[in-house]
């Protein structure tokens, strides 16, 4: 980047956003913002910024002092973004631990993060009824901690927390409750093998790393109450290992986690520019690319 950037829309030349992560190369997040871009009629660039490991800092601070738009933050520095937007974090980022979304508003930096929104809404266009629904959350890291304040307050009955490592998933509600105060949903945490405590579930969200591994997480059978939805956070050509594990235990839908991704994106889309792209056709358009054969 050379000569300034105007904001969006304002200016000769396009406002420049971009993802940033370390490696970034493989991130679907500049052909989905495109794809926004021309459905709202809104100029921008999006591309990928490829950070040092010890660098992430001052490459946000150069990327925003070039007059940059917005940056959304992959892995591995969601955390340090939330540091580094510590001052003007949203509700949503706060109890998250994690920013996956930056931007600039008078020369200073303000962080969101989006996975939470972009998950319920996800659910919602599956026709999951959250409210009073019973949803187990599977997983207790950084994936989990991002989505469970905007799941919590969907409207559930009630929230089940387990992890592998159990104490993780009882951290993280007791932190849940400490920071909201909220007595509805009635959440509870343990083990994997805990996973069956107060289900059937109506609703069953993966948010382990385990499919990474083509393994699914070691649950005992009968989560599933009739007409459930299992999701996974992760995607995939095919169906996940998770995926799989609950058609076999009786899951009456199963999704994987491309249209929480498309989901984000639009919500970090409308922080940026103030407009709310439609995020269907988006999601068709990537599912369509995810399918066919790799050249
Ligand atoms: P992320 O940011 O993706 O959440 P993380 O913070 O490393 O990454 O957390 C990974 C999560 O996946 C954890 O909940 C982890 O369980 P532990 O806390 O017990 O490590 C979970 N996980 C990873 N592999 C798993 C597997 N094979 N089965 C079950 N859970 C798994």
């Amino acid at each position: 980047m050379t000569a300034p950037l105007s904001p969006s829309g304002q200016g000769a030349s396009p406002a420049k956003y971009a993802v940033i992560g370390n490696p970034v190369a493989h991130s679907r997040s500049p052909q989905i913002h495109a794809l926004f871009a021309r459905q709202t009629g809104i100029a921008l660039e999006y591309g990928l910024l490829p950070a040092p490991l010890d660098g992430f800092t001052a490459t946000v601070r150069d990327f925003f002092a070039q007059g940059g738009g917005g940056l959304n933050v992959t892995v591995p520095f969601k955390q340090e973004a939330w540091q580094l937007a510590q001052a003007n974090l949203s509700d949503r980022a706060r109890l998250a631990g994690a920013v996956n979304t930056l931007w600039q508003r008078d020369g200073v930096l303000h962080g969101c993060n989006t996975d939470g929104v972009g998950l319920v809404q996800d659910l919602r266009r599956l026709g999951a009824d959250l409210q009073g629904a019973r949803l187990l959350l599977l997983g207790a890291g950084g994936a989990a901690r991002g989505v469970l304040q905007p799941l919590a307050q969907a409207g559930c009955a009630r929230l089940h927390i387990v992890n592998r490592t159990a104490d993780r998933a009882r951290d993280l509600a007791s932190d849940w409750l400490q920071a909201s105060g909220a007595t509805t949903p009635a959440v509870s945490a343990g083990g994997l093998d805990e996973a069956a405590l107060g289900g059937p579930w109506d609703i069953v969200v993966n948010a382990t790393s385990s499919s990474l591994t083509d393994a699914p997480p070691d649950l005992p059978a009968g989560l599933y109450a009739p007409g459930a939805l299992a999701y996974d956070m992760m995607y995939g050509a095919q169906p996940t290992a998770f995926m799989r594990q609950a058609t076999a235990d009786g899951a009456a839908q199963c999704a994987d986690g491309l249209g929480m991704l498309v989901g984000q994106a639009a919500e970090s889309f409308h922080i940026w520019h103030g407009v709310r792209p439609d995020p269907e056709p988006v999601l068709h358009a990537l599912r369509a690319a995810l399918a066919a054969p790799a050249h």
